[in-house]
């Protein structure tokens, strides 16, 4: 099994990422830390809590993380995730409580406690994996085997031209996190507009009995309305969040390439942009392995397989 800590911003597609690690038996979910993205700090590490509850592993220790990203102020997607960030199913609230810890003393502890090398998963701002790595460089290399994230894009955006919204909102964790020497893997934009969900297939979630199912009906027919609008050319809603852990579960789903990735954070039209360097034009080192494609068929058999476990 592989250990992984989760640090999100739930979010739809980061709750269904969640759920995809709790359902796997090839992964063992130590911790959850939450980050203000999708939502404000309070929600997003709410929304997490209501997740495990539903999930009914309250055991998983949570705690939450950095109030707003590194130097720029907080902008929040409640124009995609509702008011609460995961609108579209009442899910039921939490009774216990978030660890007395900080997100990166949560990351910290768990680290010290694993005797083998454990995967930190981001599908959200990556403000506290950078401060993670600022704070506890030593640990985060003795033990962190890789970081996997969803953010950024090669030559798209979701947010701005060219700007997805993870990178958005903390470019300068982003930075951080991409030149610290970890290896990095990469669900950028490319591979999570074909990673859809389509409309047929959220409405045969009706059909799953399990309150797991149930829940994420409601859940994903809210999401999907965002991306109705026709400028997305999409028949459905993109899973961003979930393809890091289908990496993680079954990578012979994806195609990737290696490359130097890094983020611009200065641009005009661009902060927050991933510069992706296909061509190996600057030499510097592949530190990123990007998945660019994904067995889109596989995926979604993944994800209903996971939901059907809570039968
Ligand atoms: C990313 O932004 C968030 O809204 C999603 O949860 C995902 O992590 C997609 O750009
Ligand atoms: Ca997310």
């Amino acid at each position: 099994t592989k250990k992984i800590i989760l640090d999100c911003d739930p979010g739809h597609d980061d709750a269904l990422a969640m759920t995809l690690a709790v359902a796997s038996p090839k992964i063992e979910l130590l911790a959850v830390t939450t980050s203000a993205g999708n939502q404000t700090p309070d929600k997003t590490l709410n929304n997490a809590m209501r997740m495990l509850k539903l999930l009914g592993r309250e055991d998983i220790p949570v705690a939450g993380g950095n109030r707003t990203p590194l130097v720029k102020p907080l902008e929040t997607a409640g124009e995609v995730h509702g008011e609460s960030g995961l609108d579209g199913y009442p899910l039921p609230e939490p009774d216990f409580q978030p660890v007395e810890l900080t997100a990166i003393e949560l990351i910290a502890k768990t680290l010290k406690e694993s005797a083998t090398p454990v995967t930190l998963v981001v599908t959200g701002p990556m403000t506290n994996a950078a401060l993670f790595l600022r704070v506890y460089p030593e640990l985060a290399k003795a033990k962190i085997d890789q970081i996997v994230y969803m953010g950024g894009a090669m030559g798209l955006g979701n947010w701005q031209p060219s700007v997805e919204f993870n990178i958005f909102v903390d470019p300068e964790a982003a930075k951080i996190v991409m030149n610290f020497g970890i290896p990095l893997v990469m669900a950028p934009l490319n591979v999570t507009h074909q990673a859809q969900i389509l409309k047929p297939e959220i409405e045969a979630l009706r059909q799953i009995k399990n309150p797991v199912g149930q829940a994420f009906y409601g859940l994903l027919s809210f999401f999907e309305r965002y991306h109705e609008n026709p400028k997305w050319g999409f028949q459905g809603a993109p899973l961003h969040d979930p393809c890091t852990i289908a990496w993680l579960i079954e990578p012979e789903m994806f195609q990737t390439e290696k490359m130097n990735v890094d983020v611009e954070t200065t641009g005009e039209l661009t902060r927050g942009e991933t510069v992706c360097d296909y061509y190996e034009l600057t030499g510097k080192p592949q530190n990123t392995e990007v998945m660019l494609g994904i067995n889109r068929q596989r995926f979604i058999e993944l994800i209903m397989e996971a939901l059907h476990s809570f039968d």
